[in-house]
C-alpha cells in the first residue's frame, strides 16, 4: 500500500498522498490541500516546499551529494569540459562526438554581439557594477531577436536561443569589462575554445597576442562547472518564475542574473573577498569578527558561510579548497588574503555557534581566491558565477516550459487592516 499522510482539521481528517523521488526523497503531496479542506500551508524562504519534480540536478545536504543528471559533480570537474556539461544539463544526456561537435560549433558562430549594443555600453556610468550592466544586455538582447518572445515555438527556434545565450553571455562580460576600464574591445576568436575565448576577450588586446595559460584555462573550466547548477535555489526558481508566465528566455534569464547579484545568494563571493580584505586592514584579529559575526544585535554574518541546504558540508568548496591551493601554487601567487580565510575556516569551525549551526564554508568562501589568481577584478566574480549557472537556469526554465508547469503565484496570510471607509483628505 502506498504511503499517505493524515492531517486532522477541526476533528476532521484527510488524506494526502506522500511521493517519492528516485533517490528516495519524499514529499506530502498538498496540491489539493485548499479545494479539500479550505487551508494553505505557510513556509516563508520555502523551507519546506518543494516547488516542482525536477530530474536535473539531485543535492543530499546532509551528506553532501551533488550530480548533475546523475553524474557526480567531483567526476565532472575532473573530466568533463563546460560545453560537454552544459549539454548535459540542457538535454539531459553526454553527447557523444557528433552531438558535441554540432552544439560547440554552434556556440562558436553564435558569439558576436550585434554592434548596436555597443552604444548602450557608452551609455552606462564607468563604475557601473558588471552584473547591472549584464542584466540589462540580456533583456535587450530579445529585442533584437522579436521572434524569441514565444517559448512555444518549435523546439529549433528556441534552441537558437538558447544556443544564442550560451555563446553571447561571456561576450557581453567581457565587453562590460572593458567598457568599464575603457579600453577597446577584444572580438570573439572562433579557433578558441569556450573558456579560452572568454579569457581572451577579456586579457587580450586587438593590438597585441595574450598567450592563454592552460592552468588559468583549466581552473576557469573546473570553476563553471562546479557552478553549473544547483537546484530550485533563489535565481534558478526565480527563472521558473518568470518564465512560467510565458516572459521570453532573455527576460526570464535576465531576472535570474539579478536574484544572482544579492550577497546572500552568489554575489557572496564579491561579500568574501571584501570582507577577508577588511580583516586583514582592521588587524583586530580574526576572532572579533567571529564575534560580530555570532552577536545577534550585529548583522555582519561571515560571508561564505553556512547554506540553506548544506549543513554537513558543501561538495563544490571541497573542490575549490583543493583547486585553488593547487592554482595559487602551479602560479606562484602568494596571497595573504588565503591565509587569513585559511585561518578564519579553522578558527569558525571549532567555534559552538557554527557547529550547532551547521555553517561551514561554502562554494563562495574560496572560489574568489581563485578567480583573483586568475586576474579577475573582484566586481566581476558574481559575473563569473553567472556564466557558470546560464546551463542550469535554461535547462530549469526548458524543464519548466516541457513540463507545461503553471503560472508560479503563491499565497499568502493577510495579517493587515480589516475593511474599512476611505476618509476624505481633509477629515484625516
Ligand atoms: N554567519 C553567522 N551566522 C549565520 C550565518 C553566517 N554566515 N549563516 C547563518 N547563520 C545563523 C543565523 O543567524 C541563524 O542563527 P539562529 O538560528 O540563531 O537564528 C542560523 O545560522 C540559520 O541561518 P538562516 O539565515 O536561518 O539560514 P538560511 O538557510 O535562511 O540562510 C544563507 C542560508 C546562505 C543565506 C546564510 O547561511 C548566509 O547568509 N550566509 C552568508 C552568505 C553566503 O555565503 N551566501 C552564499 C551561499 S552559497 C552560494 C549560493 O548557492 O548562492
Amino acid at each position: 500500500m502506498s504511503e499517505t499522510a493524515r492531517i486532522i482539521l477541526n476533528g476532521q481528517e484527510y488524506e494526502l498522498p506522500v511521493i517519492e523521488g528516485s533517490e528516495g526523497e519524499k514529499a506530502i503531496d498538498i496540491s489539493k490541500l485548499r479545494g479539500m479542506t479550505g487551508y494553505i500551508t505557510l513556509d516563508s524562504g520555502f523551507k519546506n516546499t518543494g516547488s516542482t519534480k525536477s530530474a536535473i540536478t539531485f543535492l543530499d545536504g546532509e551528506k553532501g551529494i551533488l550530480r548533475y543528471r546523475g553524474y557526480p559533480i567531483e567526476q565532472l570537474a575532473e573530466k568533463a569540459s563546460f560545453l560537454e556539461v552544459a549539454y548535459l544539463l540542457m538535454y539531459g544526456e553526454l553527447p557523444n562526438a557528433d552531438q558535441l561537435s554540432y552544439f560547440t560549433d554552434s556556440i562558436t558562430h553564435h558569439t558576436l554581439v550585434h554592434e548596436d549594443m555597443r552604444r548602450f555600453f557608452e551609455a552606462f556610468p564607468t563604475d557601473a557594477h558588471p552584473m547591472g550592466i549584464l542584466s540589462s544586455m540580456i533583456s535587450s538582447l530579445s529585442t533584437f531577436y522579436p521572434e524569441s518572445q514565444n517559448p512555444n515555438r518549435p523546439f529549433k527556434d528556441i534552441e537558437l536561443t538558447i544556443h544564442r545565450l550560451i555563446a553571447k553571455l561571456p561576450t557581453l562580460a567581457a565587453q562590460a569589462y572593458k567598457n568599464n576600464l575603457g579600453h577597446p574591445l577584444t572580438y570573439p576568436d572562433n579557433k578558441l575554445s569556450y573558456t579560452e575565448n572568454f579569457l581572451n576577450m577579456m586579457f587580450g588586446l586587438p593590438s597585441n597576442d595574450y598567450t592563454i595559460d592552460p592552468i588559468v584555462n583549466d581552473a576557469l573550466n573546473k570553476l563553471l562547472i562546479l557552478h553549473a547548477d544547483h537546484e530550485q535555489n533563489c535565481s534558478a526558481s526565480t527563472v521558473r518564475i518568470v518564465g512560467s508566465s510565458q516572459a521570453n528566455l532573455y527576460s526570464s534569464i535576465s531576472a535570474g542574473i539579478a536574484a544572482l547579484w544579492g550577497p546572500l545568494h552568489g554575489g557572496a563571493n564579491q561579500a568574501v573577498i571584501e570582507m577577508l580584505e577588511t580583516i586583514r586592514e582592521d588587524g583586530s584579529g580574526l576572532q572579533t569578527w567571529v564575534d560580530k559575526a555570532k552577536d545577534k544585535t550585529d548583522s555582519f554574518r561571515l560571508m561564505g558561510f553556512g547554506h540553506r541546504v548544506y549543513k554537513n558540508f558543501d561538495p563544490r568548496a571541497k573542490i575549490i579548497k583543493k583547486a585553488a591551493d593547487d592554482v595559487l601554487a602551479a602560479l606562484g601567487v602568494n596571497d595573504p588574503v588565503l591565509d587569513i580565510a585559511k585561518e578564519l575556516e579553522e578558527v569558525a569551525l571549532k567555534d559552538e555557534y557554527f557547529v550547532a549551526r551547521g555553517l561551514y564554508p561554502n562554494v563562495d568562501f574560496y572560489s574568489g581566491i581563485i578567480y583573483r589568481a586568475l586576474g579577475i577584478p573582484t566586481e566581476m566574480f558574481t559575473v563569473m558565477f553567472a556564466i557558470g549557472r546560464l546551463p542550469g537556469w535554461i535547462a530549469q526554465w526548458k524543464e519548466m516550459i516541457e513540463n507545461g508547469d503553471p503560472i508560479g503565484r503563491p499565497r499568502q496570510i493577510y495579517t493587515g487592516a480589516n475593511a474599512r471607509d476611505y476618509v476624505p483628505v481633509e477629515n484625516r
